[in-house]
């Protein structure tokens, strides 16, 4: 083939992009647990909210379940999603005698610590978050029922009316959109200036940084490609931001079956990046489906170096014993 004939395609590349330590730790979670436990292994809920991930785990032998009432008892263990849990699900484990995994993120699990240091300070606790997304479900599940007040849009903000404006604290879902948390955490200040915010960002490091760098890669782009699942929390605020950043139009992609190749046109700018649960393959596929049609140059972008890492749990770390 003629390589000089082929169009031509700038792809700006984030970095970082894709999977976050949250993410990683959970799938090592329920691979390392299948490894020791052998199938079946139960888990509850997406363990990440990517299909690919989830076909993968359960073709390893992963039964993913709703709730562990789904669960036989066969002493096999569950293992809980990345998202956290409200309380009363390892309560419920623990009840029925169940060995169970907890893959909740650590930066989730400080939310949680977080919202319960509000009340114990005798606070009303306000969650920045979105309704019935599994992360907001298990954040409120860490109080008694009623006691976390769920505020959407700034909106909310002004519709609510605290028992005591002097004792209210807040804290926020990890995977929301910086620019629209700050502006109703900016609306929640003005309205209520006692109010207590989290001692350190509740926003994570890797929305943060993914964010950024979709921001800084956005302007002048003809398309911009987030590749992630729809109920991907994370992914589908990377998408509003390439837009408002000057993207003329952001997508969702799930794998290299979703691109529009009837809007993909010669010396076209796209950016592209991918979702705290989207695996790098899925990226990889799309560039490879992108080259076979387009003489690519990726442009790599680059904002931030990301290093953190969380172990996993140390009943099914594969360590040889130390010599001493
Ligand atoms: Fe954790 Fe943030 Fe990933 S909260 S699971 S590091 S998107």
């Amino acid at each position: 083939s003629n390589l000089q004939s082929r169009p031509k395609l700038t792809i700006r590349l984030c970095e970082p992009r894709g999977f976050c330590a949250g993410v990683d730790r959970a799938i090592q979670i329920v691979v390392l647990a299948l490894k020791k436990y052998g199938t079946p292994v139960y888990v509850r809920h997406e363990i990440v909210h990517n299909k690919y991930v989830v076909e993968g785990l359960r073709g390893m032998g992963a039964v993913f379940v709703k709730e562990l009432t789904d669960i036989p008892d066969d002493g096999q263990p569950v293992v809980f999603s990345a998202h956290g849990v409200p309380k009363s699900v390892p309560a419920e484990a623990e009840r029925r005698e169940m060995l169970y995994l907890d893959a909740t993120c650590p930066l989730v699990s400080k939310v949680h610590k977080q919202a319960m240091r509000h009340m114990r300070l005798g606070r009303q606790v306000l969650l920045i978050g979105h309704r019935g997304h599994p992360e907001v479900v298990g954040t409120m599940g860490q109080l008694p029922d009623g006691a976390v007040i769920l505020i959407e849009t700034e909106e909310d903000v002004a519709q609510f009316e605290p028992a005591d404006p002097a004792m209210l604290g807040f804290v926020t879902q990890t995977t929301l959109s910086v620019d629209d948390t700050a502006g109703i955490i900016v609306a929640l200040q003005k309205k209520f200036p006692l109010l207590s915010a989290p001692s350190s960002e509740s926003i994570c490091y890797a929305t943060t940084n993914r964010q950024d760098a979709v921001k800084a890669a956005a302007p002048e782009t003809d398309l911009f490609f987030i590749v992630g699942a729809p109920n991907s929390s994370n992914s589908r605020r990377l998408v509003e931001v390439a837009e408002r950043a000057g993207s003329r139009r952001g997508l969702l992609v799930q794998g290299k079956m979703d691109l529009p190749w009837q809007d993909i046109g010669p010396d076209m700018v796209i950016g592209m990046s991918a979702g705290a649960s989207a695996p790098e393959i899925l990226t990889d596929d799309i560039l490879d489906s992108l080259r076979e049609r387009f003489d690519v140059t990726i442009e790599l972008l680059q904002t931030a170096i990301e290093t953190e890492n969380f172990p996993v749990m140390r009943s099914i770390r594969d360590v040889p014993l130390e010599t001493e």
